[in-house]
């Protein structure tokens, strides 16, 4: 039998108002590929910090022994000096340098007075070689796919010999061929004898990569099992408590007229000199539910972001809402025409951190709360609580602050925030990135219902099942065209995925 690379025991981790940790048992071998399983807010993340010094020894009661040592980190400098690295969602690179740059950026190779170029890129060379990246460690970070960087991010931490490598949600912002490189690389550094932990909410992925799982809920933990005793089902059903039945609650629903219509659309954006939107035509009718589908890089998001006036530039074509030719320039016309846009990047667009969950969720839409000129906190909560108990948000209270909301919750914040604005058309862009099976499910029967009521919505998203199981029309987009459109009932994977490498290079989709 392998022995432990590490022990955590008997942990329990508490913020005013929350128990994150309730006595949790967690134990990983030697060598492994272990899964974090849980649903939203179940404290995954927080084990992970408890673990890596975010949270210093003191903050928290019970034990950590890593390979049969008690340790008491008092930061993340002592957890990176015992062998412990973590990768987070949002990546800590700088796009502007290079990528040997990048690998060595908190280094000795980098703090020298004189830097040694030669060396510092034979060094990176190495790295990459050693995992078989052919990129060129000159090449400027912010060149390469999302998928690379997050590659470049791992050889970051094995540079700082990681033994433990901690990824939490490394895939939630990858296309599928990206997780296929990431997933093979994890598979190599297993049999080099490196130990993982593995948070995801795609349990598919779950199932072929790890060796155990553990599952929390509630800060508690459920189970540890080996994989061959697991199917995605068993999973789903430890983690939430119940069995679920169906994925997606697609109901027929009656499209009506058109509500918007984009004629030769094209969109030059200023900020970055380049042409996002080429000649795009397509129409969404009321209470249709329009899936954008493609690969990463596609030009889904910036053509979104152009309609809704985010983005300065110029622009050619017609845009027609429910009936009339508008000309939209910046978001407040949007919002005032009847368009919602719930955006990927919910840290960057989508909240403001550091204000309460009731502010936020009105924050699109404040003159609801101001029926008097100033803003009424009873009629905030009341909206805040309605929406939020739509959606089953975890939170110990309304007024706690955004930042301390799993990632999951906080999602489901943005998308509250928006739907208080009742639009017309309702453009979401990846709304289930981070979250977990069961909120998907009521993120999409909230989607459903919405249709039913008339609103017409455009999903943007990167997840194949839930393009198919959730949309009306799919239209798919590659290099900032429209390649193809299919119904419901024409719609499969393959057929998606040939208008999505349409005009493309074949090797440009595969990462190496
Ligand atoms: N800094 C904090 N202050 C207060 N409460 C917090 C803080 N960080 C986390 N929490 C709470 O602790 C609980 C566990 O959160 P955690 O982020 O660990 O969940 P998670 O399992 O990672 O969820 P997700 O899948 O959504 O990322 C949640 O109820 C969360 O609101
Ligand atoms: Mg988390």
């Amino acid at each position: 039998m392998k022995t432990y690379a590490l022990q955590m025991e008997g942990i329990t981790k508490e913020f005013p108002g929350v128990k994150a940790l309730d006595d949790v048992t967690f134990s990983v071998r030697k060598g492994e590929i272990h899964a974090l399983c849980g649903e939203n807010g179940a404290g995954k993340s927080t084990l992970m910090k408890v673990l890596s010094g975010v949270y210093p020894s003191g903050t928290y009661s019970g034990r950590i022994v890593i390979n049969g040592k008690e340790v008491h980190f008092k930061d993340i400098k002592e957890s990176q000096d015992a062998g412990v690295a973590i990768i987070y969602q949002e990546l800590a690179l700088v796009p502007e340098m290079t990528v040997a740059e990048n690998i060595f950026l908190s280094s000795d190779l980098m703090r020298k007075k004189i830097i040694d170029w030669n060396e510092l890129y034979a060094q990176a060379q190495y790295w990459l070689d050693q995992i078989g990246l052919s990129i060129d460690p000159q090449t400027k970070l912010g060149e390469l796919t999302v998928g690379k960087q997050q590659l470049i991010e791992i050889i970051k931490a094995l540079t700082k010999k990681a033994e433990i490598l901690i990824l939490d949600e490394p895939t939630a912002a990858l296309t599928e061929s990206d997780v296929e490189i990431l997933i093979s690389l994890l598979k190599d550094l297993r049999a080099k004898g490196v130990t993982c932990i593995y948070i995801s909410h795609k349990l598919g992925e779950v199932i072929t990569l790890a060796d155990s799982v553990t599952i929390l809920r509630d800060g508690q933990t459920v189970s540890t099992d080996s994989i061959e005793e697991l199917t995605e089902d068993k999973i789903v059903t430890k983690m939430v408590g119940r069995t679920l039945t169906e994925l997606f609650p697609y109901e027929k629903h009656d499209i009506g007229d058109p509500i918007l219509e984009v004629k030769n659309y094209s969109f030059h954006h200023g900020g970055i000199n380049e042409t996002v939107a080429k000649e795009v035509s397509f129409s969404l009718s009321k209470g249709e539910i329009l899936g954008v589908s493609g690969l990463m890089g596609a030009g889904r998001t910036e053509l979104f972001i152009s309609l809704f006036g985010g983005y300065p530039g110029k622009k050619s074509g017609e845009v027609i809402i429910d009936g009339k030719t508008v000309d939209i320039k910046k978001p407040s016309e949007a919002i005032q025409a009847g368009l919602a846009y719930v955006s990927e990047d919910r840290k960057r667009y989508g909240l403001v951190l550091g204000m309460e969950i009731t502010k936020n969720s009105t924050l699109a839409a404040l003159q609801k709360v101001m029926p008097k000129g100033l803003i009424d906190t009873e009629i905030e909560m009341k909206n805040a609580g309605e929406l939020t108990s739509r959606m089953n948000l975890k939170a110990h209270s309304l007024e706690a602050k955004v930042s301390q909301l799993s990632g999951g919750n906080q999602q489901k914040v943005v998308l509250s925030k928006w739907l208080f604005t009742n639009p017309k058309v309702l453009i979401l862009d990846e709304p289930t990135r981070g979250i977990d099976v069961g909120a998907k499910y009521e993120i999409y029967k909230i989607i459903n219902e919405l249709s039913q009521q008339g609103v017409g919505i455009v999903m943007i998203s990167s997840e194949l099942p839930e393009v198919l199981g959730v949309s009306d029309r799919v239209i798919v987009m590659s290099e900032g065209t429209i390649t193809g459109e299919l119904t419901r009932e024409e719609a499969t994977q393959e057929k998606i995925m040939k208008y999505a490498t349409a005009g493309r290079d074949k090797n440009e989709s595969n990462i190496i």
